[in-house]
């Protein structure tokens, strides 16, 4: 075994296709890399013990909302064959705000089994990588799609469909991105079960009349595929109108909420090209579409003058 190990993992962006793509439809997400976890294993005496901001103490007397992560760290370690409580520290640093929509949960596990497979010195398959971190979202958020644990173990830009084969997609756009957080956690699996809740309605034939959610759920299908052409095509203004479209949807569906509809109309006041929620949305992230550099940061300082906790910028020209 190592003295000590470490594991990273990024954040993750849905530029396109939340909520749907729980429903088999596509949806394009990105590696975030301004924020990050890192996770040091460290040979230690004694028990088995993690430090985090939450958390600080034995593995086994962890508190349940803390059960994905503990879940992570077990179902490493068996499949490394390690049964006891080995003797190790696992401390654990984050950038990336928590309930959020960026993905916390998922590189947290990916970056716990990345530091716990490094310090056994023993290879970490995909499939494993998959396998540890996918569990550990499903106690995290009940039935997760699959789209923030690709595409923070690929490190890689993905056109996901849930179950079948990965698509990379090659992002080179003349544009940035900015990311905005309203400052208020996300209730991801609030919204994914609002979502569920009003496609049962519409199925028992109780639906309004005018209000299809199943009908949304194939837009959105739709302005995901068609905006991968737009980002294939690098029409950056045309991937613009899509968000802006999407977000309508994804509003109607009840999963936008009042402090990420103000953030997105300051957006495109500020001069964005298109702006939508990010993720589960109820609070969490919005993000914004800027043709120049210049463009993103006015538009991060608008946001943040109107209440943003917190922005980032990233360029989605190939590096
Ligand atoms: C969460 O990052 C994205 C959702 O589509 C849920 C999922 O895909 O599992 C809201």
């Amino acid at each position: 075994m190592a003295k000590t190990a470490q594991g990273r993992a990024s954040g993750k962006i849905i530029l396109m296709g939340e909520h749907s793509v729980v429903y088999g439809k596509p949806a394009i997400a990105l590696p975030f890399e301004a924020v990050e976890v890192l996770t040091t294993v460290t040979e230690g005496e004694g028990d088995l013990t993690v430090n985090c901001a939450f958390y600080d103490g034995l593995v086994h007397e962890m508190p349940k909302v803390y059960e994905s992560l503990k879940h992570a760290i077990r179902f490493s370690l068996y499949r490394l064959g390690v049964s006891q409580n080995p003797a190790i520290k696992i401390e654990i640093t984050s950038t990336i705000p928590a309930e959020r929509g960026m993905g916390s949960s998922a590189a947290v596990a990916v970056s716990v089994a990345r530091a716990l497979f490094a310090s056994y010195e023993k290879e970490l398959t995909e499939s494993e990588l998959w396998d540890i971190a996918q569990s550990s979202e499903k106690i995290a958020h009940g039935n997760p799609s699959g789209v923030d644990v690709t595409t923070i173990s690929r490190e890689q830009s993905v056109y996901f469909v849930k179950g079948q084969p990965i698509e990379i997609l090659d992002v080179d756009l003349p544009g940035y991105l900015v990311v905005a957080d309203t400052g208020h956690i996300g209730h991801t699996l609030e919204a994914v079960q609002h979502v569920a809740d009003w496609i049962d309605i519409e199925n028992q034939g109780g639906a309004d009349l005018y209000f299809s959610p199943q009908g949304h759920i194939e837009i959105l299908g739709e302005l995901v595929a068609a905006s991968k052409e737009a980002l294939l095509d690098r029409d950056i203004n045309r991937l613009g109108k899509l968000m802006n479209r999407a977000q309508g949807y994804l509003y109607d569906l009840g999963v936008s909420d009042a402090s990420l509809e103000h953030l997105v109309q300051t957006a495109r006041e500020a001069g964005a090209l298109g702006a939508k929620l990010t993720g589960g949305g109820r609070g969490g992230c919005m993000i914004a579409l800027a043709s120049s550099a210049d463009q993103a940061h006015s538009i991060a300082q608008a946001l943040e003058q109107e209440g943003a906790s917190q922005t980032w910028i990233q360029s989605l020209a190939k590096v």
